[in-house]
């Protein structure tokens, strides 16, 4: 349901739009248009019909705090639809986290509280942007591990109150999913390969609010995958980079492990088999050399790599047939960064006669330039939210996409 109301903040509250910050300031023109259109339509999270972007410029804060990367950015969106980066400031928990070889969720929540306003602050002064300039205030409220999400939703809410600017409430997967957008210039639709701790999925982005998910895993996330094997054969969280590495110098054909949903006609990944045929592998020949480290972690990607490569030729396949040819193929989320499936990705977007694109790795891993970017395209869309945006650990992409027959995934967003 739409609501429309008068957004007063605008009107009564607007001392930048004098004449002379209207033509210098970043922000200013989208400013001025919102004190001359003083209706202003609201959606809590909902796609308005309306596709042709609304306002011209914009400056968005972006905060993300689903998992252990507390992190804040300031992004300006051009009156082109291009994006411009002023500020982008991370703080990855790994230090927290490392003794126990996971992320703790209450650790997490705490060292969000702790950090997350340091880190604004140091976002929005290297950016030289002032509160008041700013157009939107936007926040991950979702999916992820709640306490985070809850600390890093109401601060966007606090900040959005005090300084009466909207409250964008962001889903941290479609922030990975328009980070494209933000990178480089690319239409709609393409198709996406989401692969990071909590999910792996195969996404048709047909525009801002709106995919269709082709593929997802069944049981265990990629990065998950990475993360547990790396546990398993005594390497340091986080492990997906860990084992990367140690598949460096390892030998791929070693180890002869199942290649999960090979040749199937859904799109769908498993990748909890595997992982057991790595660990059944790792106990009959403990203690490990290195070697033997190494070897099982090339043969582990190995296999993570044949299956993906048939995995996203199917979705291609499967988009081609709903959408037409994409844009492009897009990778986005932690496990993105890997470049070995970075190789594999390549090969399979020249097999489907599209293009690659993979956002730079640190904007792959969680950021908050993603989340002010995501915020920055819905805001262009006429889609805000209101105060009582609620914080969601669970917020499918595709709101009517159904869990696999047959599977119970824990983590996938179903
Ligand atoms: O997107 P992200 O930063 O956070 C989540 O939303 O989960 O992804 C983190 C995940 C972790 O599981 C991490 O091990 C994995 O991405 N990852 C990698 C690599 N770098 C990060 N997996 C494989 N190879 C890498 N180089
Ligand atoms: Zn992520």
């Amino acid at each position: 349901m739409l609501i429309f109301f008068r957004f007063d903040a605008f009107t009564l509250t607007e001392p930048v739009a004098t004449p002379d910050q209207v033509q210098g300031a970043p922000g200013s023109q989208m400013r001025r248009a919102h004190t001359e259109t003083p209706l202003w339509p609201i959606a809590q999270g909902l796609k308005l019909d309306n596709d042709t972007p609304m306002l011209m410029q914009s400056l968005v804060l972006g905060i993300e705090t689903t998992c252990d990367e507390t992190a804040a950015a300031v992004v300006e969106r051009q009156s082109d639809g291009t994006g411009r980066i002023l500020a982008n400031i991370v703080h990855s928990q790994t230090e927290e986290h490392a003794a126990f070889g996971g992320v703790v969720p209450e650790i997490a929540a705490r060292a969000h509280v702790d950090r997350l306003d340091g880190i604004v602050a140091h976002a929005m002064k290297e950016s030289g942007v002032g509160f008041a300039q700013l157009a939107a205030v936007a926040a991950a409220a979702g999916p992820g591990l709640i306490g985070g999400v809850i600390v890093g939703l109401t601060t966007a809410k606090a900040i959005a109150m005090v300084h009466d600017t909207p409250l964008i409430a962001v889903n941290h997967l479609e922030a990975h999913a328009l980070t494209p957008r933000l990178t480089g210039t690319l239409d709609f639709p393409y198709c996406l390969f989401l692969a990071s701790g909590g999910h792996t999925q195969i996404v048709a982005v047909v525009g801002v609010g709106n995919y269709v998910r082709l593929g997802t895993t069944v049981d265990d996330a990629m990065g998950e995958a990475f993360d547990k094997v790396a546990k398993m054969l005594g390497l340091p969280y986080p492990g997906g980079p860990e084992v990367e590495r140690a598949a460096a110098t390892g030998d791929p054909q070693r180890f002869a492990f199942p290649r999960p949903m090979l040749g199937r006609s859904d799109a769908n990944f498993s990748l909890s088999g595997l992982k057991t045929a790595v660990r059944n592998e790792a106990s009959q020949r403990t203690p490990l050399e290195p070697q033997d480290v190494s070897d099982l972690c090339a043969s582990f990607q190995a296999a993570v790599l044949e299956s993906t490569a048939d995995r996203l030729s199917v979705g291609l396949r499967l988009f081609h047939e709903q959408f037409g040819p994409p844009q492009a193929l897009v990778a986005a989320g932690g496990v993105a960064a890997n470049q070995a499936i970075r190789g594999a990705l390549q090969d399979v977007a020249e097999k489907a006669q599209t293009m690659l694109i993979i956002p730079p790795p640190a904007l792959c891993t969680d950021n908050g330039a993603m989340i002010a970017w995501a915020g920055a395209e819905r805001l262009a869309m006429g889609m805000i939210d209101t105060m009582d945006a609620p914080p969601r650990a669970r917020w499918p992409l595709d709101e009517k996409a159904m869990a696999p027959a047959g599977f119970a995934n824990t983590r996938a967003g179903f």
